[in-house]
């Protein structure tokens, strides 16, 4: 068991927190979009201890955080493509897959071994900050323990990951509560996985994407697996609950819905408390009571909250 030590913001804060890392110790700090565990992505034992506090599978490789660009083309090839991309979507919550540069300093379990490398440069000033004054990469998956919810606030992140890693740096709730999508520049550009940067802004820049792919034998976490999901069995597309259901509304005409993604149908507050609500309805459910999501468009931001309700839901 370790003792856990909070960080606010504050410059101390962040140069502690930043040696931390460097010593090979693991941190979660926020992101726009939601918690981050991090490690200096050139330290092996960090790497380690990232999936050892996380029980996450080591085949499943890390997204790798800058501060700048110059930072990304450390660790990362670009082509005229990727330039494109990361001038329009940058910094923000985009995650680009690329080949992995040559004889750059990630240590090989961040990849897994493999010889791409899935790169985001975060807006959240505060993840800046942090990634800075470490002065190399972080690697950081969701600040969650692997198959459950990812934290979009401190106190999810203290539920789940407290004494089981060295430290947290408090802010504000993230501003996307949902995760970045990764978009695959390896080949014909695919969406790997959906996120808060819709299909149609990526789709205007770079024409028609590739299809998410079936999982091979590496893609973006267990497609159909059980994941993001709360303790209570989920339940999708319900349009009329019945009396174990926890239900949960999407726009205003969900009436006696128990709670609501939002009641005028706005996808993006309803991606923002996507995670919330269903941490909330958790709490609420009693033994054999169902959490069940009314459905939500499949456009914009809804296919995103579609695939995280979709993985909720799927066997356990
Ligand atoms: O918004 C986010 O992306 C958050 C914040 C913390 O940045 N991070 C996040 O990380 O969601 P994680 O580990 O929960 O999800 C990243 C996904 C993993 O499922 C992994 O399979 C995929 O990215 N990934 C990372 N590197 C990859 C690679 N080289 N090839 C294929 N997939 C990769
Ligand atoms: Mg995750």
């Amino acid at each position: 068991m370790l003792m856990t030590r909070r960080f606010g913001n504050e410059d101390r804060d962040i140069a502690v927190a930043a040696k931390m890392l460097r010593n090979g110790e693991i941190v979660a700090f926020p992101t726009e979009t939601v918690y981050g565990l991090g490690a200096d992505a050139s330290n092996p034992g960090g790497i380690g201890r990232i999936y050892e506090a996380k029980a996450r599978p080591r085949h499943n490789p890390l997204i790798v955080h800058v501060c700048d660009i110059e930072m990304a083309h450390n660790v990362a090839e670009f082509d005229p493509k990727a330039a494109l991309v990361a001038d329009r979507f940058w910094p923000g919550p985009l995650t680009m897959l690329l080949p992995k540069k040559v004889g750059s300093r990630l240590a090989p379990a961040v990849t897994a071994g493999l010889e791409t490398v899935a790169v985001r440069f975060p807006s959240s000033k505060v993840a800046q900050r942090l990634i800075r004054a470490v002065g190399f990469p972080v690697a950081a998956p969701s600040a969650n323990l692997s198959g459950k919810i990812s934290p979009t606030r401190f106190a999810q992140v203290l539920r789940q990951l407290d004494g089981r890693i060295a430290g947290i740096v408090q802010d504000d709730a993230c501003d996307h509560g949902l995760e970045s999508t990764i978009l695959s520049l390896i080949g014909t550009p695919a969406i790997l996985r959906h996120g808060s940067v819709p299909q149609e802004p990526l789709e205007d820049l770079l024409g028609s994407l590739g299809e998410v792919g079936e999982p091979r034998e590496i893609s973006s976490p267990g497609q159909f697996r059980s994941h993001y999901a709360p303790e209570a069995s989920v339940r999708t597309e319900v349009c009329e609950p019945t009396a174990n259901m926890i239900w949960i509304g999407f726009g205003p005409d969900c009436e006696g819905c128990r709670l609501t993604l939002s009641t005028s149908g706005d996808l993006e507050e309803a991606a923002r408390s996507l995670y919330d609500v269903m941490v909330e309805a958790d709490l609420l459910a009693r033994a054999d009571d169902v959490i069940a999501f009314a459905p939500i468009p499949m456009y914009g931001l809804g296919r995103a909250i579609n695939d995280r309700l979709r993985r909720a839901a799927a066997p356990r």
